[in-house]
């Protein structure tokens, strides 16, 4: 969300309780050791989250997924998606069974290494058990063939993701945790991995995901499309929209491919914002070094009750037409959010106080504000029209926020941006800079957490006494009593 757009929401229901994710499955463990289950090798059930301090049944523990090999069909009128999902991953440890998450479909088979194996389900979790004990270390294969009508969900905060119908199909949207709507995986962001996607849909429609596009053929009037990203990928950023799109094809004059593919009726008002893309890339290039990824674009979709854009990789998907601003906060988070990822969803301000700052600083060179005076703005409250949203941006500490309703809240992305403008203040011009593309090359293609971010700082900037910054800015309660 920009901070040009309003904000839906996110206002906090209920705080989730954490709990040790891992006491099931070491009993579990207990008793298949004592049945002897498993031959030569005494593995033990990977356990059903990773212990996200937000959400503790996303993702597994036990295995790294190394690539996600999705072939769907999707039957708009019936709702119906049907799928197969074959995952390649590596045990990090002896295993006697793993999870994956999925929400609501119905399983029909699960193999590993190509051998049926049983499973069972209990919310989120589906429990994988291989006919044999997988080895730490291997590399093992598990397919998955499922079939239904799959959910939308609703955050803790109240926003809608998962699979979202449109007017003419749907559009599937991951942050946080949607994901596990519409394919099995290890739903949490420390586990990226590549894809390969194939999406069967009705002549007519098409079917628009992350990457490369690898292939298009119609035939018995249903058309598939094959879609391919190689970096690494958290599940979070997959995205599909199936509809009616305008598509356009082309290349940024660096040579990168550009696929955007818009709702007709978005069409004549995402044209001009559209067409800047290729600068806003070249831009943010120049300031955050290398774009991480081998083609760009974006998903403009007529989605008007979804109330956010989401930076989905490579292509970001818009509930409408995006303004400038939107489209460089997006764009920014190909570099923060998705190149160098939360290391768990506290890590939220890495992503969106960096893409927040984006705006400052495309703003602050394109004869607008500079980002002090933006900071500035923030600080004194001017920069909002009452006094309750003014509050809002001290109500937690970026780095902390109080549950997972607030993970978006204004606290997260400005407060989140202020840091940032409090370590440029502090380190000087040309540190920050160097900070700003180090950072992301430092991390890119993997994971980060906010104590990375404080020590890599620290790294570049000898000398410089980054403490307050850390003690009132990103860690502290209330609003800071002036700045350094
Ligand atoms: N990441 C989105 C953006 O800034 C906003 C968003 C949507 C979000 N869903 C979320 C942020 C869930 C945190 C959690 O464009
Ligand atoms: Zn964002």
């Amino acid at each position: 969300m920009s901070s040009t757009q309003v904000m839906v929401s996110r206002r906090h229901r209920i705080a989730i309780v954490a709990r040790s994710a891992r006491c099931v499955p070491v009993l579990l463990a207990c008793v298949l050791a004592l049945t002897g289950c498993g031959g030569g090798v005494h593995g033990t059930p990977g356990g059903s989250g990773v212990r996200d301090p937000y959400f503790p049944k996303a993702g597994n523990g036990g295995y790294d997924v190394r690539h996600y090999g999705l072939r769907l069909a999707y039957e708009p009128d019936a709702h119906r998606l049907t799928g197969t999902a074959t995952l390649t991953a590596r045990a990090d440890e002896d295993l006697s069974a793993f999870n994956l998450d999925l929400l609501g479909l119905e399983v029909g088979e699960v193999t590993v290494g190509g051998r049926p194996a049983r499973f069972n389900r209990a919310g989120q979790e589906l429990t994988v058990r291989p006919r044999d004990d997988i080895r730490r270390g291997a590399t093992f294969r598990v397919t998955v063939r499922y079939s239904g009508v799959p959910q939308t969900v609703t955050d803790p905060d109240g926003s809608q993701e998962g699979w979202l119908r449109t007017a003419d199909g749907v559009l599937a949207l991951g942050e946080p945790t949607g994901s596990m709507a519409w394919f099995p995986g290890n739903h949490h962001p420390s586990d990226k991995a590549a894809y390969d996607l194939t999406v069967t849909v009705p002549e007519g429609l098409r079917a628009v995901s992350n990457g490369e596009l690898r292939g298009e053929r119609t035939a018995g009037g249903r058309t598939t499309t094959e879609w391919h990203m190689g970096r690494p990928m958290a599940s979070y950023l997959a995205t599909l929209a199936i509809g009616r799109f305008e598509v356009d094809r082309s290349r940024t004059p660096a040579g990168l491919p550009v696929y955007t593919a818009v709702d007709p009726a978005e069409a004549e008002a995402s044209g001009p914002v559209l067409r800047r893309l290729p600068e806003v890339l070249a831009w943010a290039e120049r300031r955050f070094g290398p774009y991480p990824f081998s083609s760009t674009g974006a998903i403009v979709d007529r989605a008007p009750e979804l109330g956010y854009a989401l930076e989905t990789q490579t292509r970001p998907v818009f509930p409408g037409a995006p303004d400038l601003t939107l489209l460089v906060h997006e764009l920014a988070h190909q570099w923060y959010g998705d190149s160098v990822s939360p290391e768990s969803w506290r890590d939220m301000w890495l992503n969106e106080g960096f893409a927040t700052y984006a705006e400052w600083l495309w703003e602050e060179e394109h004869g607008g504000r500079s980002a002090q005076q933006t900071f500035d703005a923030l600080y004194s409250g001017s920069y909002f029209t009452t006094e309750e949203e003014a509050e809002e941006v001290w109500a937690f500490p970026p780095a902390e926020p109080p549950d997972a309703a607030r993970i978006s809240d204004p606290a997260v992305y400005w407060r989140g941006a202020m840091v940032l403008q409090q370590v440029r203040r502090t380190v000087g011009d040309a540190a920050f800079g160097r900070i700003l593309r180090g950072w992301a090359a430092a991390y890119h293609y993997g994971n980060a957490g906010t104590a990375d971010f404080t020590a890599y700082v620290e790294r570049q900037a000898p000398g410089k006494d980054l403490d307050p910054v850390w003690r009132d800015w990103l860690y502290g309660e209330g609003k800071p009593d002036g700045t350094p």
